[in-house]
């Protein structure tokens, strides 16, 4: 015989469940949902995504429950002393303009947007990309590869474009739920969309055996010289791979 009790835990329990299964996977991830790749602000009720594409930014404005809302504005970008005001207009379901911009650029931005008829300022700002002067001759090779296989989605910087997420983010670094076996799979087999909304990742075409450790080798590189060495796994709060099969 069931008890009113034991109904009642096994209501929490079911209920527990039924949110657990509800929320976003980028939000179980423990990464406030960065759908594009972004970098995200969040201000009163809404999530502002933001990020910078050679030649172009993007901005997303989500509610609190990640719906797409409907935005318009300007970004006023400050890059090498100077000051360039660019109107955003409507792209895919979210905001875009052209700009004399590049994804590894230093630059700072302010979106001065209106959405639900009320104003929204939100400002970001990224550092300038860390060229190593050298490399080591395993990652130099990668490099070449990653420029000729990887860098159409990912970035000749490494910070992602609108086809594929930035690999030099805390997600992928060293000591992250996203390893060296992960990154080695991804490049030898691709990678099912799990983290973000850019899609499948297809099997990369033309790494011959022995060349994904050259790969890895340079991401690994490009990573350290942007200070993304060593980030241990629990700076980022929650495993954000907790309960999740690659
Ligand atoms: C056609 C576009 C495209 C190409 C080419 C591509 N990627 Fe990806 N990659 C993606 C997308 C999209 C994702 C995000 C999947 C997700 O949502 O987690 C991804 C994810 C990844 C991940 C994370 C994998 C995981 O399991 O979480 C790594 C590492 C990676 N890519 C490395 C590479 C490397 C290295 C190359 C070149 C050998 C490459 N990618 C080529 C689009 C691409």
């Amino acid at each position: 015989m069931i008890r009113p009790k034991e109904i009642s835990t096994m209501k929490t329990c079911l209920l527990t469940l039924a949110l657990f299964l509800a929320v976003p996977s980028a939000l179980a991830h423990g990464t406030l949902a960065a759908y594009f790749g972004g970098q995200i602000a969040e201000s009163g009720d809404y999530h502002t995504e933001f990020a910078v594409r050679d030649g172009a930014v993007r901005v997303w404005v989500r509610d609190q429950a990640n719906q797409p809302l409907k935005a318009s504005g300007k970004v006023t970008l400050l890059l090498g002393g100077q000051k360039l005001e660019v109107p955003l207009a409507a792209r895919e379901n979210g905001l875009a303009a052209e700009a004399p911009v590049k994804a590894g650029d230093k630059l700072s931005a302010v979106l001065g947007l209106v959405v639900d008829g009320k104003t929204l300022s939100q400002r970001f700002a990224q550092a300038g990309l860390v060229i190593p002067a050298a490399l080591p001759p395993r990652a130099e090779a990668g490099r070449k590869l990653f420029e000729a296989v990887c860098a159409t989605c990912h970035g000749t910087a490494l910070r992602g474009t609108d086809s594929g997420p930035p690999l030099l983010h805390p997600l992928y670094a060293p000591g992250s739920a996203h390893g060296d076996e992960v990154i080695l799979d991804a490049i030898n087999n691709g990678a099912k969309a799990h983290m973000w909304k850019l899609g499948d990742m297809p099997k990369p075409e033309g790494i011959k055996p022995g060349q994904d450790k050259e790969v890895l080798a340079y991401i690994r590189a490009m990573q350290a010289a942007n200070g993304l060495g060593s980030a241990p796994a629990a700076a980022m709060g929650t495993d954000p791979h907790a309960g999740h099969k690659h």
